[in-house]
């Protein structure tokens, strides 16, 4: 064909690049998972996650009505519980007074559009540090099913507009979704994280919140890899998202994001509704670790991810860079 056919042509210049582009970003393509301490003017910096905080609920409202007027139209939330509050039960979960159900009456209240989607799962409640109720040396699977539809309904009742369950429990989701509309909440939609992996990418997030799993009185797993699922495996993850959406989830997660676009393409051609990408705690550090040392430019780096993520197939993608990645979308 050669040389009829120049490829070149289409990248001659960034004109002609924008108008062949088949990917663009906006900024309602992200989520910013956002966490939450009890206090008030209080706001701490992650140390493994610089420019990431803690916030007590006033700065958050603070934090999410600028968020909202950059374009931003979601956020995922977790609460940093204190100790004194944990057990195995995970019972201050569904407190309705609870840091998690004050904090989302207070952001729907200061910002009613934006879309809040709390975290169910119980490790911040938990003293193991697990996702779920330890029995016999294990997270004990329908027993939590149970325990997370009550935290899923107090989040209903303080005004939530999604529940996103990141426990990786099997039967979560249908369990969910006959909670919530048992109790009246027909139209609050659940965002299920499919294909969460046991990943060590997670690290910086078990900071922020003090919830890795830990050692205990009594026996419990080290890990969590009776529950989140085998980086080695590809088809497994199909079979999760295709049950989720069985079972009534509205979206589907694919979670950690850079190291997992295969599995990503994969899951949007095998389902029929929006997939979101989490961009987690770890990517996020290491864009960061390296952009300090001065290896790697952190704007062009930040962008070249989330424009990937999208490509492979994220409708949404949750992310620790939404704030500074719509910032710089906004200036163009
Ligand atoms: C726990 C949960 C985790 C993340 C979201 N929800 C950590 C874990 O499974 O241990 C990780 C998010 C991130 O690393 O940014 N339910």
């Amino acid at each position: 064909m050669f040389p009829l056919q120049r490829n070149r042509r289409l990248r001659v210049n960034e004109s002609i690049r924008s108008l062949v582009r088949e990917t663009t970003l906006s900024p309602s393509d992200f989520m910013f998972p956002m966490f939450i301490a009890e206090g008030e003017n209080y706001k701490v910096e992650i140390p493994s996650m610089p420019g990431i905080f803690r916030r007590s609920i006033d700065l958050t409202v603070e934090e999410v009505k600028e968020l909202f007027t950059l374009g931003i139209r979601a956020v995922n939330i977790y609460v940093k519980v204190d100790e004194s509050l944990k057990d195995n039960t995970g019972k201050e979960a569904w407190n309705p007074n609870g840091l998690m159900q004050r904090a989302i009456k207070a952001i729907k209240t200061a910002c009613p559009e934006m879309i809040v989607m709390p975290d169910v799962a119980l490790d911040p409640y938990s003293i193991y540090g697990h996702d779920g109720i330890i029995e016999n040396g294990d997270i004990a699977n329908d027993a939590t099913n149970e325990a997370l539809v009550k935290m899923a309904v107090s989040h209903a009742q303080a005004g939530a507009d999604f529940v996103a369950p990141s426990d990786m429990m099997d039967g979560r989701v249908l369990r969910l979704r006959q909670g919530l509309d048992a109790a009246g909440f027909p139209n609050v939609g659940i965002m299920s994280y499919s294909a969460k992996y046991a990943s060590a990418f997670y690290g910086p997030f078990r900071d922020a919140l003090d919830s890795a799993p830990r050692e205990a009185d009594v026996v419990v797993p080290k890990d969590k890899k009776t529950y989140q699922m085998d980086y080695a495996n590809r088809i497994e993850a199909i079979k999760e998202a295709l049950m989720d959406v069985e079972e009534g989830a509205d979206m589907v997660m694919v979670k950690p994001g850079i190291a997992y676009l295969d599995i990503v393409r994969e899951v949007k051609n095998a389902v029929n509704v929006p997939v979101t990408v989490f961009h987690v705690s770890g990517e996020y550090a290491m864009i960061k670790a390296a952009s300090e040392r001065g290896w790697l430019d952190h704007d062009k780096i930040m962008m070249e991810q989330l424009m990937c993520i999208k490509r492979a197939g994220a409708s949404l993608i949750s992310t620790y860079f939404a704030k500074e990645a719509a910032i710089l979308l906004n200036k163009k």
